[in-house]
């Protein structure tokens, strides 16, 4: 058997919409056989290009054909031949082309009037036979499309979030099988969305446009045959109110009643900043079931899902015209089990749908979604039953990674993971999905990246994100602590240092070097900004900072941990500078890169000159102090920075104090200098604060802090008490690339050329870890077959080769496949 599968245009599978004149094609390999490499490949597209190449490349071969007409569907065909000379079938895919730089022909349209309004906007359209339908379509608000009564397309949040004013993603549907003969009824419904509705830290609260507008065109066969503008009729909505954060009235009688027709306006906004939808969009991902329906003691009615999400909690059911449901969400129960939800702050996050006695209606909110475990029913006319709702999971991805350990609580924490990623990969990446936030932290983007693009394929999502970062990074530099932001220009290190992290962590696990290319500039600026902060271009020393952001260690109660800010921000700037040097070398600007290296070497000087004593130890004895030292290899003596940050950690009962910043680099910083049974130990830790303190409080996605929940049950705090924060899950990276020891060559990156140095622990008997790479799935783990034998096993992909450290040292090469070895240890 030899194939190839998963074949990508521009990373996404068959998309639609694709504003690229030479995309790019990705493929798999999978065989039965090892030592499998590609030595051929042939593609076709359509009768516009044919190339066989001798080429082991199968990643972003760019398309080098007759040049592409807009709106047009290509399907291509993709078959390799390997080393062995077995040649692969072809296999399928297709890609459409987008406006490809055509001006739109719709106008931008909505009412000024009623903009708390959710209207309906109606046209009609007539159709004969024809072979082609499409319909192009963006919005400042978001917007769902309907025709004759069915919803267009799968995804959800529509346009998505982005830096509204210079790029907004148009959407392009093939809509052929939502039309009929004869006359079709286009009904858009239009929101608030993020542009127009509460967007957080607004500094003069606006959204980034007053009002909600869409621009709509459809086209049939070439032409276009419905466009948004001023003959489109309003009418009111069945949904009465609805916003990301409160959640939605809906009222089902209101349905196509075509109540207070009025004429759309156009309104006067700019076409310029269109930009083709590169990211993944929202979708339902998955249902879950509620698992009980109970009384609390306050007597209420509460349904528990199971399992702490983001999404809707969706309705069905029948009832008469008339009849009401309504519902409040929450994440968890407090310590007597009643119903909690004081840390959405002032999100409200309740839902009401209104029956109109037709059968089996179902319902989940348009334009709101929500981030919760449980509902409490506040209001309904009827019966209910579990049977009547449905957990719908949105998420912008799907994970496809898995961790396999001998202890279940290490197993569930990193199911959390999971959960959490896929909650807070709505459209950016957000900081939770639940309060009244919801928004691109850079600093907890960065934090967690690696860890999420080994557990699904977010490399669209990611650069979508990261091209609303460099639009929205100020001339000289400053990238704020969220993106996209509408406020006063703010930033901190940890969190602007998420322009050179997210980039770099992203090139190793794609190998688009296209795509380092075109973001490279934010790289050089971001250091060049920290350059001008501080009294000397080596050290950043004053201004904001966010510090350790939720660290144990804070004396004062503030959210900000000890550790000297500025020294934080010091070991930020040489990380960010050695970063970059490494992307400017991977990209070939060797000038640049030597003059990063010079400035690194600067930094590291006054850092240690400023920042440690004669020893070279930080004056500021807090874990993530040494940590960040070790990490970002700021120590000559790294040898005693490392036995001295194992004696604070086994001096504080082995038990962490770090923050945000400190966390994700804390097990590393001990297992890459000679402690790596203290990062098990703390790994395992099962008593606050650790990990696995939140999975023995019933936790189903990783926490904001430490003690969300505190021992004796109470609640830490209302105010910053998120039960849905990816930051600590980037733990299972470590588990990953040490425990399970699965690197990538960072001269040959995406795992073309991988390094596996499992690195087993006698405290967990197994340890197996996997992950989909842009080459196939990787594999590596361990099991104690008794005391001291061990068995490892690991699996490579197709067409890369994989440099084996084992745990007694020996070191080899292999090609793709699965082995395994039995060693003492
Ligand atoms: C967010 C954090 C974020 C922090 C920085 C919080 O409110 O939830 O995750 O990074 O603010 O200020």
């Amino acid at each position: 058997m030899f194939e190839c599968v998963d074949l990508r245009c521009e990373d996404l599978q068959d998309p639609v919409g694709v504003d690229e004149s030479n995309p790019r094609f990705s493929w798999k390999l999978s065989s039965d056989r090892k030592e499998v490499f590609q030595t051929e490949y042939e593609i076709i597209v359509d009768d516009m290009w044919h190339a066989i190449v001798k080429s082991d490349q199968c990643l972003y071969v760019k398309y080098d054909g007759l040049p592409l007409k807009s709106k047009t569907k290509y399907n291509y065909r993709v078959r390799t031949t390997n080393n062995y000379g077995d040649v692969s079938p072809f296999v399928y895919g297709n890609f459409t082309t987008g406006l490809m730089g055509e001006p739109v022909s719709g106008k931008w349209i909505g009412q000024k009037q009623r903009p708390e309004k959710v209207a309906a906007y109606i046209n009609k359209v007539n159709c004969e036979e024809f072979k082609t339908a499409y319909i192009f379509a963006t919005a400042y608000g978001i917007y769902e499309i309907y025709i004759n009564g069915q919803r267009v397309g799968e995804s959800f949040f529509t346009p998505g979030l982005t830096n509204y004013n210079k790029r907004l993603q148009y959407q392009m549907f093939d809509v052929r099988d939502y039309l009929k003969k004869g006359e079709n009824e286009v009904k858009v419904y239009l929101g608030k969305g993020w542009c127009c509705g509460r967007y957080p830290f607004q500094t003069d609260l606006k959204g980034f446009k007053d009002f909600p507008a869409f621009i709509l065109q459809m086209e049939i066969d070439g032409h276009t045959v419905l466009k948004s503008d001023e003959t489109w009729k309003y009418y009111d909505s069945p949904i009465l109110f609805s916003e990301l954060y409160d959640g939605e009235i809906y009222d089902s009688r209101i349905e196509n009643t075509y109540q207070n027709e009025g004429l759309a306006e156009i309104i006067d906004y700019e076409y310029d900043n269109l930009v083709w939808n590169i990211g993944s969009q929202v979708k339902v991902v998955e249902e879950i079931k509620p698992v009980r329906i109970f009384k609390t003691p306050y007597k209420q009615t509460v349904i528990d899902f199971g399992q702490n999400m983001a999404g809707w909690a969706e309705f069905s059911g029948s009832g008469k015209s008339g009849d009401i449901i309504s519902f409040s969400h929450a994440e968890t129960l407090d310590s007597s089990g009643n119903f909690y939800n004081e840390n959405f702050r002032t999100a409200q996050n309740d839902v009401t749908f209104i029956l109109n006695g037709t059968n089996n209606q179902k319902y989940h909110p348009h334009f709101a979604f929500e981030g919760f475990r449980y509902i409490r029913i506040d209001k309904c006319t009827f019966d209910i039953s579990l049977e009547n709702f449905t957990g719908k999971v949105i998420s912008s991805i799907n994970t496809t990674s898995r961790i396999d350990t001998s202890n279940e609580n290490l197993n569930r924490l990193f199911k959390n993971v999971l959960w959490s990623q896929k909650g807070n990969f709505i459209d950016v990446p957000t900081d939770c999905p639940q309060r009244d936030e919801r928004v691109a932290w850079t600093g907890d983007a960065q934090v967690f990246i690696s860890t999420a693009l080994k557990n699904a394929n977010c490399l669209a999502f990611y650069k979508k994100w990261l091209l609303d970062m460099k639009t929205e990074q100020t001339d000289d530099g400053l990238v704020q602590i969220f993106i996209p932001a509408i406020r006063e220009k703010q930033t901190s290190s940890a969190w602007g240092d998420s322009a050179t992290i997210c980039p770099w962590e992203l090139y190793k696990a794609s190998n688009d070097r296209d795509f380092l290319f075109d973001i490279y500039p934010m790289m050089k600026k971001w250091v060049n900004y920290i350059k001008k902060q501080g009294n000397s271009p080596f050290l950043w020393n004053d201004g904001f900072q966010l510090g350790d952001w939720l660290a144990l260690d804070s004396t004062d109660g503030s959210y900000e941990g000890t550790t000297d800010k500025y020294y934080i921000a010091t070991a930020f700037f040489a990380y960010s500078t050695i970063i970059t040097s490494k992307a400017a070398k991977a990209l070939g600007l060797y000038e640049d890169e030597k003059e990063l290296l010079h400035l690194f070497e600067n930094i590291k000087k006054e850092f240690l000159k400023t920042y440690t004593d004669e020893y070279g130890m930080p004056y500021c004895k807090t874990q993530t102090a040494y940590v960040l030292g070790l990490f970002m290899n700021l120590f000559e003596d790294k040898k005693r920075a490392a036995k001295e940050l194992n004696e604070l950690i086994i001096g504080n009962g082995t038990k962490l104090t770090t923050g945000f910043v400190g966390t994700p680099y804390l097990c590393f910083a001990l297992s890459q200098n000679g402690y790596i049974e203290t990062a098990y130990k703390l790994l395992l830790q099962e008593e606050y604060p650790s990990w696995l303190y939140s999975v023995k409080q019933g936790a189903t996605t990783i926490w904001e802090h430490w003690d969300g929940i505190k021992p004796d049950g109470s609640m830490w705090s209302k105010n910053m008490n998120s039960f849905n924060h990816y930051a600590y899950g980037s733990i299972a990276d470590w588990i990953f690339s040490e425990a399970c020891g699965i690197k990538t060559d960072e001269d040959n990156v995406g795992y073309k050329n991988s390094i596996i140095a499992p690195k087993p622990y006698k405290g967990l008997k197994k340890c197996f870890a996997e992950f989909d790479t842009s080459f196939g799935k990787i594999a590596s783990g361990w099991e104690y077959i008794n005391n001291n034998k061990i068995k490892i096993t690991i699996n490579i992909p197709c067409n890369t080769t994989s440099k084996i450290i084992l745990p007694d040292g020996k070191e080899f090469i292999v090609k793709s496949g699965e082995y395994s070895w039995e060693i003492y240890n």
